[in-house]
């Protein structure tokens, strides 16, 4: 497998040059604003949202300034949304390190995740990049939305597999699909070539997504903690399957551990085991590749180049990572 360090070589000097405008588009003169910010950049995450923007914008004619904004509000907007699911899931870890919210507590992780949302519509405004931030703000609105029907559905335990696409494709997929909507637009391609790259990275986001879901069901280490979609009711792909697959009592066992008994870490096991013995890790793995299929046959509209080659790379990676 390729690794993420391999997959940015071509465009390693292009991201030299992001990495050290992200870290200043998060300036603050606030001396406690700037240690978060600091603390975050220095716990940066695996960047594969800037490198789907460089990427699409060498598919589809070139990267320019505008790229290179493009790629920070999309980081930007990303790590705002990541301190506040931090929030929201009451999770202590990420990216391997304590979370925002385990360190300062939650008012002051809100307030950097508005300070962030905030620095990245402001980076787009100062430079009337209007057209990157409608497809950007598309996609947080999208974010939100996704979250608060995640949240529904926790509430009420009836998730069916359709509506699990729906949540998925607006909380994950539209953030990575408006990466690669943005880095085609910043190269100035044709509005059908924006589509077809927005298309693309939906498909992404969509493996990606499922990818998460599975790691959350598995034994290795990934950064943040695991098991903790079950302990916060989320039914994700293969506990949707395994439901599906088992008889009534079955059924509903598993569903009163969900609801009643998700702290406790044994019953957590459990439900894992049953999911496992169910098909449901393979079910969800069959369903990531048929989305990473469908990206590959739009990726290959696009006229063969060493960048369409490094997207095929980077689709590989988000399917076959490890955390
Ligand atoms: C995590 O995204 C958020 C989800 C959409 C599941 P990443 O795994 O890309 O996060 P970082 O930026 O690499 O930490
Ligand atoms: C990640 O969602 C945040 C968004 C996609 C907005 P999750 O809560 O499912 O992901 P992790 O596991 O914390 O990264
Ligand atoms: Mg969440
Ligand atoms: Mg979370």
């Amino acid at each position: 497998m390729p690794s993420l360090d391999e997959i940015r070589k071509p465009i390693a000097s292009e991201l030299d040059v992001f990495e050290s405008k992200f870290k200043d588009s998060m300036r603050s003169s606030v001396p406690l604003l700037d240690r978060i910010t600091h603390y975050i950049y220095k716990r940066k995450g695996k960047q594969m949202r800037p490198m789907f923007v460089f990427f699409s914008a060498q598919v589809c004619g070139g990267i320019n300034e505008s790229t290179h904004r493009g790629a920070a509000l999309v980081e930007l907007l990303h790590t705002a949304t990541l301190v506040h699911d931090d929030v929201v899931d009451d999770a202590w870890e990420r990216r391997g390190f304590f979370s925002v919210n385990a360190v300062w507590k939650n008012k002051i992780a809100v307030l950097v995740g508005d300070f962030l949302l905030a620095k990245g519509l402001l980076l787009s405004l100062q430079h009337d990049d209007f057209r990157l931030l409608k497809i950007v703000s598309n996609a947080v609105q999208q974010m939100s939305e996704g979250e608060l029907l995640q949240i529904e559905k926790v509430r009420r335990l009836d998730i069916v597999e359709d509506v699990y696409y729906e949540i998925i494709r607006q909380k994950t997929a539209s953030l990575i699909a408006s990466c690669c909507a943005c880095g085609a637009a910043s190269a100035q391609t044709s509005d059908e070539n924006i589509e077809n790259m927005r298309l693309f990275g939906e498909y992404i986001g969509m493996a990606f997504q499922i990818k998460d879901d599975l790691l959350d069901f598995g034994y290795e280490d990934i950064g943040k903690p695991r098991g903790i979609d079950i302990k916060e009711k989320k039914i994700t792909l293969p506990l949707i399957f395994a439901l599906n697959h088992a008889d009534r009592s079955e059924r509903r066992k598993i569903i009163n551990l969900v609801k009643n008994h998700s702290e406790e870490q044994d019953r957590v096991d459990e439900v894992v085991a049953f999911v496992r013995e169910k098909g449901g890790l393979e079910y969800a793995e069959e369903k990531m590749f048929e989305y990473q299929r469908r990206a590959f046959e739009i990726l290959y509209r696009f006229p063969e180049s060493e960048s369409r080659h490094s997207l095929e790379e980077l689709v590989k990676f988000t399917t076959e990572r490890k955390r």
